[in-house]
């Protein structure tokens, strides 16, 4: 069955989800401190005006809550002939909707506009506890991320 099929829609990221949940449902990735609603319209806007580069989308539930999320931003080379580079980030799913596919439909979603828009490939970091995730998407080990905190 389709999510929409088993009453949830896909939608992309909107001003008004500071009230429906989004802050919430990536607090089961990490950190999400508890930022005003001005923050949160202010990098909306900011995020907004920076035109085709960032897709954040949302899965609600029949209620309009927000229990699923993620995000691809699009990354501009000059390398390979000035190709664009898919980054996806903040995959959450919320506890009690984890296991009921809807992180597949997400990344499926953001890998669709990735390719859509011209990106030669998609990339993204996690743990090794989601590996197995990220292989039943379709992805693949390729690298090592190193950081540098501030
Ligand atoms: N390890 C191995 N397999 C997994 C895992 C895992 N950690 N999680 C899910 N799977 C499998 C499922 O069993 C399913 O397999 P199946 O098709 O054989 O049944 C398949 O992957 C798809 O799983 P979904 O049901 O779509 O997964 P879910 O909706 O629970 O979302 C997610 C997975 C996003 C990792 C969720 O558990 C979550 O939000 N975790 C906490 C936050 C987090 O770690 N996010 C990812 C950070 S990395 C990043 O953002 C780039």
């Amino acid at each position: 069955a389709s999510l929409q099929e088993v009453g949830y829609t896909i939608r992309p990221l909107r001003r008004s989800d500071y009230k429906t949940g989004y802050l919430d449902c990536l607090r089961v990735l990490t950190t999400v401190g508890e930022p005003s609603a001005q923050a949160f319209t202010e990098r909306y806007d900011f995020i907004s005006s920076q035109k085709e580069t960032y897709y954040i989308l949302v899965i609600c539930d029949s209620t309009s809550r927000v229990v699923g999320t993620g995000a691809v931003i699009v990354e501009r080379k000059f390398i390979h002939n000035m190709g664009l580079v898919g980054h996806i980030e903040d995959i959450a799913v919320d506890k009690n909707q984890q296991g009921k596919k809807l992180g597949l439909r997400i990344i499926q979603a953001l890998d669709h506009v990735a390719e859509n828009v011209g990106c030669y490939k998609c990339i993204l970091d996690c743990s090794e506890a989601n590996e197995g995730f990220y292989v039943k998407c379709g992805f693949k080990r390729a690298g090592l991320e190193m950081a540098h905190y501030y």
